[in-house]
């Protein structure tokens, strides 16, 4: 199968070209912010049609959730309208699109994991402009996946992994929300789940996570520990009022992969098992 992957300078982007080289049945072209500017509709549409893959794997977004407080308009340009682009260009050529949008489409309030189908009721501008990009997707492409992930952490780019990480070893005193709870999830493993979705041409919603979850602050304690280091004090627990963020966070963003698990698709395996592959330098494999 032919592929196009948007955002392929990203944490997520990179390791779906880099799973598709590997994969050599495959061919992919992957456009990074340089060489796509996903935003722009004529360059869209332009590289759709000359390339003609069957499976657009939409990356591209603007992950900035603070930065995106500050400028709305970047937010909708980037995180809606360019998935409206991207799904009437696939469309035109008939090819599938995969695309990846977040927990932050939630409001936090309910105590259980969120569901595929539960209302959406964003607290941020990010959150707003990646609901924007659902309703552009669900409306413009004939042929979709819609994935919600969470919490990610890849093997380069900014995580909150290797910034607790490189914190730790620097002996820096560690102050870590407690107020927030999710589901981290290893870029790796979330790639091989959109192939998978890409290939199956898989319709509808569906929840992609590691499975488990945990607070910011306990993910740090475990970072620490997986990594072996011994940090200068206790890692101090905060709330998100006293950490005063720009953009407001859910409180509880866990994802119920449910429509995985019922159509008995392969669910990621524990984030604990990701975690501590990621500070061994492994590659991935999902279980
Ligand atoms: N990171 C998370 O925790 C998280 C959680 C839930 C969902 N997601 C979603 O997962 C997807 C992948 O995120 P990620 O973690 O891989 O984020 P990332 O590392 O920030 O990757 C996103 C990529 O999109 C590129 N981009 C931004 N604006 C663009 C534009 N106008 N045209 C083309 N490319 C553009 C960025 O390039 P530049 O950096 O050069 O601008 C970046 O390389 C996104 O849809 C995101 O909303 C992420």
């Amino acid at each position: 199968m032919r592929f196009v992957v948007t955002g392929a300078g990203g944490q997520v982007g990179a390791e779906v070209v880099g799973l598709l080289e590997r994969q050599t049945r495959h061919e992919v072209v992957g456009l990074d912010h340089h060489g796509l500017d996903i935003g722009d509709r004529d360059a869209v549409e332009q590289i759709l049609g000359r390339v003609l893959p069957e499976a657009v794997v939409h990356c591209g977004a603007w992950t900035d959730v603070d930065g995106c407080e500050a400028d709305p308009e970047r937010a909708w340009r980037d995180n809606a309208l360019a998935v409206r682009h991207v799904a009437v260009a696939a469309s035109r050529i008939g090819a599938h699109v995969v695309h990846v949008s977040t927990d932050y489409v939630f409001g936090g309030a309910k105590a259980e994991p969120y569901h595929e189908w539960d209302a959406v009721a964003p607290q941020s501008v990010y959150g707003s402009s990646k609901a924007g990009g659902e309703l552009e997707l669900q409306r413009h492409a004939t042929s979709w996946t819609l994935v919600r992930t969470a919490w990610v952490f890849g093997r380069r780019g900014r995580n909150f992994v290797d910034s607790i990480v490189a914190r730790a070893r620097a002996a820096e005193p560690l102050r870590v929300v407690d107020d927030q709870r999710g589901s981290p999830t290893y870029a790796p493993d979330l790639a091989e789940a959109l192939v998978r979705l890409a290939i199956g041409r898989h319709q509808g919603v569906f929840h992609v996570t590691n499975q488990g979850s945990c607070t910011w602050h306990r993910f740090a304690e475990e970072i620490v520990a997986a990594a072996g280091i011994d940090p200068a004090g206790p890692i101090e627990r905060i709330s998100s009022s006293e950490l005063g963020r720009p953009a407001s966070r859910p409180a509880n963003s866990v994802l119920d992969n449910v429509a995985l698990r019922l159509l008995g698709l392969p669910l990621l395996r524990d984030y604990h098992d990701a975690l501590a592959c990621r500070l061994g330098g492994g590659l991935g494999g999902t279980g």
